[in-house]
């Protein structure tokens, strides 16, 4: 799907020849005298349309419109989440149609800032969006082109470029966490990051089961240990910054399908566990957003991929192995495998003398039950980052909740046998595993997003959703110096972003 954003008068939202004009309808619109705004105001007058988020008319060939269909569509207080619901709305009746080209007009949005535009570019894509990878015939994509129509604005210029790299950032996240475990391992994984090292500012370096050893990755060897399948430990680098500059450090889990181990897991539902590397995923997405946006700031991101597999020489209930950072580690439950991938990473990551470290990693069912599918759970041991993703995650809308950290919730994870466990009992499962991960990133601000619930979705509608990739772009975007914040136009977008009326 192709996006344009146009700077568009009333008059030529009429006269632009399209297949579907989608006019967003705030319950305090402009008033104007073009046939567009005549309409809709005749349509809320006669009560045929409630101004309500999510409420639908439309027409047909309408007198004095050029567009073919035009669909009126209440966009409520006309903010951001208000015009997510209304572009969801609309652009799903254009689905199964035989619309190519799209003009959906803002300009009756008393104010379409930065996080409106961006919302609404975004709603766009995820209608767009279709897995087809391992289909025999892709899935047909009708919808080519979305112009977005709007009165002239800095801030709509820098919401529409944001939200264009964010939908290259989320289509390379949820293709990944959508492929099967076989057509998606570890070494795939590693190709897909090498692929994105050819674009400009983003350099990778894999290390395979060699390097790894030479580090001491014992955690992490461990999970590894039951596959087939060689891990891989992946290193994006984004270098916007000076080189001086201490990165920010993003860790992704990549375990490429969970079965549990030799504590397995219930059969059912089973392969949704190929999502179990969606961290990961999220980190290529971001890095692939990065490239688009080119903010002024470093970023290094941290994979370590695997799977977690049964076998004669897997890692077994009781067996104690020696992390990174010389911790050692009684395995009471492989399936709680995540944390282990992700302990040597976080110690990896001291070597990078990080500004800060965040983790994503699918890895409790516990935060699935405590926060459902509608936030990711936020563990932070600095105010300050947890304020900033929680910010991020808000304008974004990719939310996230902070949840607590008290040293008391770590008190199950003793035991006799090693300095910690790797798992403590039932309660609070989502926050004993981020005190167990808390224990190796002492020597930097930390934070961990837990997006057991918000990776993806089950059901009918099966599939990723790319998330938390808005979330993170956003906290990085807002760690740029202000000094050195540039404006954010990729290449791609700017002579679309430009065109005069
Ligand atoms: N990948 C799972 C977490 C998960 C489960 C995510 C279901 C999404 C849906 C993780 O590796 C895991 O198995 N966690 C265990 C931990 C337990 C053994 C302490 C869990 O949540 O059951
Ligand atoms: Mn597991
Ligand atoms: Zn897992």
């Amino acid at each position: 799907m192709d996006f344009e954003l146009k700077t568009l008068t009333p008059a030529r939202i009429c006269s632009e020849k399209c297949d579907a004009l989608i006019v967003l309808i705030p319950s305090d619109m402009r008033s104007g005298t073009d046939p567009v705004s005549k309409l809709a105001a005749l349509a809320i007058k006669s009560g045929d349309l409630e101004s309500k988020a999510g409420k639908l008319l439309s027409a047909y060939r309408p007198q004095g419109i050029a567009a073919t269909r035009v669909l009126l569509a209440g966009a409520g207080d006309g903010s951001a989440k208000s015009v997510r619901t209304a572009v969801n709305a609309a652009m799903a009746t254009l689905k199964t149609t035989n619309v190519r080209r799209v003009l959906l007009s803002l300009g009756g949005l008393p104010q379409a800032d930065q996080d409106t535009v961006r919302a609404a570019v975004l709603a766009c894509a995820d209608t767009g969006y279709a897995y087809s990878t391992t289909k025999s015939k892709p899935t047909e994509q009708k919808l080519l082109r979305v112009l977005i129509g709007m009165p002239a604005s800095v801030a709509g210029h820098a919401g529409f470029d944001k939200g264009v790299g964010l939908v290259k950032g989320l289509a390379l996240a949820r293709e990944w966490a959508n492929r099967p475990a076989n057509h998606a391992t570890p070494s795939l994984l590693a190709q897909a990051a090498k692929e994105l090292g050819k674009l400009p500012g983003i350099k990778v370096e894999v290390l395979g089961p060699k390097e790894v050893a030479k580090l001491g990755m014992g955690a992490f060897m461990a999970v590894a240990r039951g596959s087939e399948e060689p891990l891989r430990f992946i290193v994006l680098r984004y270098g916007g910054g000076p080189r001086t500059d201490a990165p920010v450090v993003l860790i992704g889990k990549g375990i490429t399908f969970d079965t549990g181990g030799i504590s397995i897991k219930p059969a059912a539902e089973m392969d949704e566990m190929k999502f179990d590397m969606s961290g990961a995923a999220s980190v290529l997405g971001t890095f692939r957003a990065l490239a688009e946006l080119r903010p002024a700031l470093n970023v290094v991101g941290l994979i370590p991929a695997c799977e977690n597999m049964p076998d004669g020489r897997a890692i077994k209930p009781g067996d104690v192995v020696t992390s990174m950072s010389g911790q050692t580690i009684e395995i009471l439950n492989t399936d709680a495998e995540g944390r282990l991938v992700l302990c040597d990473a976080l110690t990896y990551a001291e070597r990078l003398k990080p500004r800060a470290v965040v983790d994503i990693a699918t890895l409790t069912g516990a935060c699935m039950i405590a926060l459902g599918g509608v936030r990711s759970g936020m563990f932070s041991s600095d105010d300050a980052l947890a304020q900033s993703l929680a910010a991020a995650g808000d304008s974004a809308l990719d939310l996230c909740w902070r949840m607590p950290l008290d040293d008391e919730y770590a008190d199950g994870l003793k035991t006799n046998f090693a300095d910690v466990a790797n798992v403590a009992g039932r309660a609070g499962g989502a926050i004993t595993a981020a005190k167990f991960l808390q224990r190796f990133a002492g020597k930097f601000p930390w934070a961990h997003l837990d997006i057991a619930g918000t990776a993806w979705k089950g059901g009918a509608a099966k599939g990723a959703t790319g998330r938390p990739v808005p979330l993170l772009v956003d906290f990085l975007l807002g760690q740029v110096p202000p000094a050195k914040k540039v404006p954010v136009k990729p290449r791609t977008a700017k002579k679309a972003a430009r065109s005069p009326t």
